[in-house]
């Protein structure tokens, strides 16, 4: 650290991304949940238009963008706000909605507790019980900010919307951000519930099932009220967080909705596939709804099946420590990658 930095923030932790190789042509990636089909060709065409327009700054409004995602919801664009990847939106959740702390299961996305740590929040960790699974009642008492991802991250695990229903009126006065990263490969999303509580805020990303993570795209939805909030604090740090390119590459990308429902239906079905041949070889595999399982098996540890897949040049992640130390998480990609994997993986056991 320089003897600028300030010593207040000596003890943040920071959030470790999967690995990025330069050489991507020499490595299968199934490590950090990307899409592995391009983003759709309405998306890129709608991107290029703007290359020649980069001289002006973007519309920090994002209007045409907004109304797109709020017309596919079937909502106004008066509950949707848009950021630069859903982790800046996240982060704006820590800053300005958990005077109370935060709640959040003891697996689950691997920034609830960095942006806890920066903005000094009180934090309670949920363990989820053996199979992986939470109990959505054991959140019904507690006062802060309810952090959620659902499906969850690192496992794949959905809860139905019967359950975030519960929680939404366990408690009114508590805000519940349920983050749908994963919720287009298979689970109910809470977006319907918008409009019948204001104590919910739904954070959605294109990095996932729009082919969109280099882009950086984050979605907020949620009431009006809460739109505002997170509109202001935008407006307090960079009002034109979202890039031209993105902007209205992203709107090429929601206006095309057979390219997403074909790429999100090959991923589901090459995930169930991916699954089965696991089981056959004895591996333990979550039920997961996403674009991504959980495996773990007797017969070798999770980082040694994660350092044998590396050198075979394919690429999965390995969590070190906690609990889940001997799985290792695969991300679903194209039938083709799927078949190297599984011969890869008969191979090394
Ligand atoms: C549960 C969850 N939420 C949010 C994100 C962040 O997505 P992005 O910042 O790419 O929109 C991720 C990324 O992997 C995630 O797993």
């Amino acid at each position: 650290m320089s003897r600028f930095y300030d010593e207040k923030l000596n003890d943040l932790t920071t959030y470790t991304p999967g690995e990025q190789p330069q050489d991507l042509s020499s490595f299968i990636k199934l490590n950090t949940n990307e899409s592995p089909f391009p983003p759709s060709k309405l998306a890129i065409e709608r991107a290029e238009e703007e290359l020649e327009k980069l001289n002006l700054y973007p519309d920090p409004e994002a209007k045409a963008l907004v109304s797109e995602i709020a017309k596919f919801y079937d909502l106004k664009s008066e509950n949707v706000a848009v950021f630069n990847g859903s982790d800046e939106l996240l982060s704006f959740c820590f800053q300005i909605f958990c005077p109370n702390g935060v709640v959040f299961a003891d697996i689950t996305y691997g920034f609830y507790p960095v942006y806890a740590k920066v903005f000094k929040r009180e934090v309670i960790v949920l363990p989820l019980d053996q199979d992986f699974r939470i109990n959505v009642e054991e959140y019904f008492d507690k006062l802060g900010t309810v952090f959620l991802a659902n499906p969850n991250a690192t496992t794949g695990i959905a809860l139905p919307l019967c359950d975030i229903r519960a929680l939404l009126e366990s408690n009114p006065n508590r805000l519940v951000v349920v983050d749908e990263a994963y919720v287009d490969f298979g689970t109910e999303s809470a977006v319907t519930l918008v409009k019948d509580y204001d104590n919910l805020l739904v954070v959605q990303t294109m990095s996932k099932s729009r082919s969109f993570a280099g882009a950086r795209l984050g979605v907020a939805i949620s009431n009006s009220e809460i739109i505002k909030d997170l509109n202001r604090i935008r407006y307090c740090f960079n009002p034109y967080n979202i890039n031209r390119v993105t902007l209205s590459g992203a709107t090429g990308a929601f206006l095309d909705k057979e390219y997403f429902d074909k790429c999100r239906g090959e991923i589901i079905k090459n995930r169930e596939y991916l699954k089965e041949e696991l089981k056959k070889l004895g591996f333990f595999v979550t039920d997961s709804a996403s674009n991504f399982i959980l495996a773990g098996s007797d017969k070798i540890s999770g980082e040694e099946l994660y350092e044998k897949l590396k050198a075979n040049k394919v690429l999965v992640r390995h969590f070190k420590g906690g609990r889940v130390e001997n799985f290792v998480r695969i991300t679903i990609g194209t039938r083709e990658q799927t078949d190297v994997l599984i011969d890869k993986i008969k191979k090394i056991i």
